[in-house]
């Protein structure tokens, strides 16, 4: 049963339903506090070459599936790890096949651009053995990040680079520049241009009137999709990488969770890894992926899926500011956390009930339900 024990599932199971029932009866979830889940601890992995749960690689949703055409970002870092490659390079190559796809409007090449039309990708990585990390913010004309922040870390005494320096750099390791902007995000650019204000000179086809351009039963609300893939090797040894083209429409310069060692990825080689996807600023605002790990470092029994579900509610703690909740107090974001540990237990969460996220673990690739905080329609 993927990286949990059947006592861990179970719990977990007991613990969602307990929340659930918790916001279903009106209760505040936050005072309710999380449960907490326990497990095992399985043996140090390498000990004695015995590591059942490894090798392992989790990610968001879109690290599974794709055109049929391609191979999945799990599956080629599975590939890549049980070849011999080390994890960095597996999770790295794994997000390329993202990043490289047009189908996918969160990431890389086709993402969706900024307020000018303009594609900035963000993208971080971090390798456990030696815990150095690499990072790109701003990048434009450059379709793989992730590539250009693997050279980072390996490459110079830095951990970031941004905008027109980090292109320089791309371009000294002979990283090809290309117009990123597909035809299907200029599109959806344009639409979000015309009609997101009636309030300037910007008219959607076949409207003549200025000021009834804003489609009111339109949701023009930003969206943040994000890649981010973290693997146990069977070592034990662990990467993680996440890249993005960040929140769509944003203002030129804005930069996301993503790129943020401690926020949108981290990597302790004697603990676990963690990443996240969604709303970045509010991930960046409580050091998500950091304090998933830590709070795995604190507790060695505490599993990922709890650790992640801590992490979601300091989000829902922390979120003050009434635009940014619902009439209920929840906020009004997405956000969800991965996290595996270094014995190659694995989990996610999400603030809301509905995403999912990827895993290869077991010989199997396929896609788990994130645990969550709030339940659908509650
Ligand atoms: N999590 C991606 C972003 O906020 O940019």
């Amino acid at each position: 049963m993927s990286g949990f024990t059947r006592r861990e599932f179970i719990s977990a199971s007991a613990a969602t339903a307990a929340t659930a029932a918790a916001a279903t009866a009106g209760a505040n979830p936050a005072a309710w506090g999380v449960a907490t889940l326990r497990q095992e601890p399985t043996a140090a992995p390498g000990a004695s070459g015995a590591a059942p749960n490894l090798p392992v690689v989790i990610a968001s949703s879109n690290g599974l599936g794709g055109p049929p055409a391609r191979k999945s970002c799990v599956e080629l870092a599975m590939e890549l790890m049980l070849a011999g490659k080390d994890p960095l390079t597996a999770v790295v190559e794994g997000v390329a096949l993202v990043e490289a796809d047009p189908s996918d409007q969160s990431v890389g090449y086709g993402g969706l651009p900024n307020e000018d039309g303009v594609v900035e990708l963000d993208a971080s990585v971090m390798y456990g053995p030696s815990h150095r990390s690499g990072a790109v913010a701003g990048l434009q004309r450059i379709m793989h990040p992730s590539r250009v922040a693997k050279l980072v870390l390996e490459r110079t005494d830095h951990c970031m680079l941004v905008g027109e320096g980090a292109l320089r750099f791309a371009r000294a390791h002979g990283f090809e520049e290309m117009n990123l902007l597909t035809e299907e995000s200029r599109k959806a650019w344009l639409e979000w241009k015309e009609h997101h204000s009636d309030d300037d000179d910007w008219l959607p086809e076949g409207s003549n009137e200025i000021g009834k351009q804003a489609a009111a039963d339109r949701n023009w609300r930003h969206t943040f999709g994000t890649i981010n893939c973290c693997a146990v090797s069977p070592a034990g040894d662990i990467a993680g990488v996440t890249t993005t083209s960040g929140l769509s429409w944003k203002i030129p310069g804005r930069v996301g969770d993503s790129p943020i060692i401690g926020a949108g990825l981290y990597v302790d080689n004697e603990v676990g890894a963690a990443g996240s996807t969604g709303r970045g600023e509010a991930v960046i605002q409580i050091c998500g992926a950091h304090t998933i790990v830590e709070a795995m470092r604190r507790d060695p029994r505490l599993s990922p899926t709890d650790a992640c579900i801590e992490a979601c509610q300091r989000i829902v703690d922390k979120t003050k500011l009434p635009r940014l909740r619902t009439k209920e107090g929840r906020p009004n974001f997405g956000v969800m956390f991965y996290a595996v540990r270094k014995d190659g237990t694995f989990g996610a969460a999400s603030i809301q009930e509905g995403p999912e996220f990827a895993v290869f673990a077991g010989g199997r690739a396929r896609r788990e339900k994130c645990a969550f905080l709030y339940p659908k329609g509650s």
